[in-house]
């Protein structure tokens, strides 16, 4: 019979006594849903699948996102299109070197984010699998953006309902100092707008939408808005909303994108090897759209 115990009080939660490789029945698959709206950090320990097994799991909750590096002409996937690859290996299967574009790239996982929150659609939840982890370090830590909405001062609630930031991968690479993306990269990451306050569905709970992907709010001044954005992510990282998963082999973890942040924690990454897999399910519509704002395309 399949468990949920919590990690922590009202966020992460592990799930056992369930094997994700097999066809899941309607029971199993209804117990996870009711968790995952509860906890938004699913733990699954001990999964032993291979990557079509992971995209079968992914797709009971949707659509499926294709890797932003099937952008790039020059990029040969080491992986199916529909897993992002946030490893520290290449196509040969060893670790990448330092100055390797895709490994700087992937330093972008270090700042807080949610996941594709610079599409216009962005992501609904991510199923991340650990096949290979490095012994100390590599850490992911998870903000409850729920938690820290709930604990704003009603005058702050007040200010930031309604407002909508712009949302660019490269504004996030840019706080790096990378800049290396090419014409069609340029021209799929432009800004996105999105909503810095949304109300999920399912729960019915109010949430922050936040990620260093965001880099401008529209109509405030851009100093005003990176000083909002600086202070809303300060808040909401804190230590009390925060869960830091340590991997095990073979675990799966499974994250609600809609109302969480993430990043992942420095590692030796020239000695350990780190093979992590991401299956990515996409969201149901815009935010603003969800929000019952209307949009115009480009920005203000
Ligand atoms: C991701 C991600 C962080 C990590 O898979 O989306 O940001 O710890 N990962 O690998
Ligand atoms: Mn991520």
């Amino acid at each position: 019979m399949i468990t949920v115990q919590p990690i922590t009080p009202d966020f992460a939660a592990e799930v056992g006594d369930v094997d994700l490789g097999k066809p899941l029945s309607a029971e199993d698959l209804a117990v996870i849903r009711a968790a995952f709206t509860r906890h938004a950090v699913l733990v699954f320990p001990d999964q032993t699948f291979d990557d079509e097994q992971q995209l079968a799991f992914a797709r009971h909750f949707g659509p499926l996102e294709t890797t932003v590096f099937k952008l790039r002409k020059e990029n040969k996937l080491r992986l199916h299109e529909n897993l992002a690859d946030v490893s520290n290996l290449g196509n040969d299967d060893r670790i990448l070197e330092t100055d390797n574009r895709l490994r700087l790239y992937n330093l972008g996982n270090r700042l807080w984010h949610t996941d594709s929150s610079f599409k216009r659609v962005p992501a609904y939840c991510s199923m991340l699998y650990g096949r290979s982890v490095p012994p100390v370090g590599g850490q992911t830590e998870f903000a409850d953006l729920r938690a820290a909405y709930d604990a704003l001062p009603e005058e702050t609630r007040r200010r930031i309902g309604g407002l909508v930031a712009e949302h660019s991968l490269m504004t996030s690479r840019a706080r790096l100092g990378f800049t290396d993306f090419d014409e069609t990269e340029r021209k799929a990451f432009e800004p996105v707008p999105q909503v810095l306050v949304r109300r999920l569905a399912d729960s019915g709970r109010m949430s922050l939408y936040l990620a260093s992907h965001a880099g401008a709010i529209r109509g405030l001044p851009q100093a005003e808005a990176e000083a909002l954005l600086g202070t809303l992510i300060e808040h909401a990282t804190q230590r009390q909303f925060v869960y830091s998963h340590r991997w095990r082999a073979n675990d799966l973890v499974m994250w609600d994108n809609r109302c969480t942040m993430h990043r992942g924690m420095p590692f030796d990454d020239q000695r350990y090897r780190r093979d992590m897999r991401r299956a990515t399910v996409a969201d149901v519509a815009p935010t603003c759209e969800q929000m019952g704002l209307s949009i115009k395309r480009s920005a203000a």
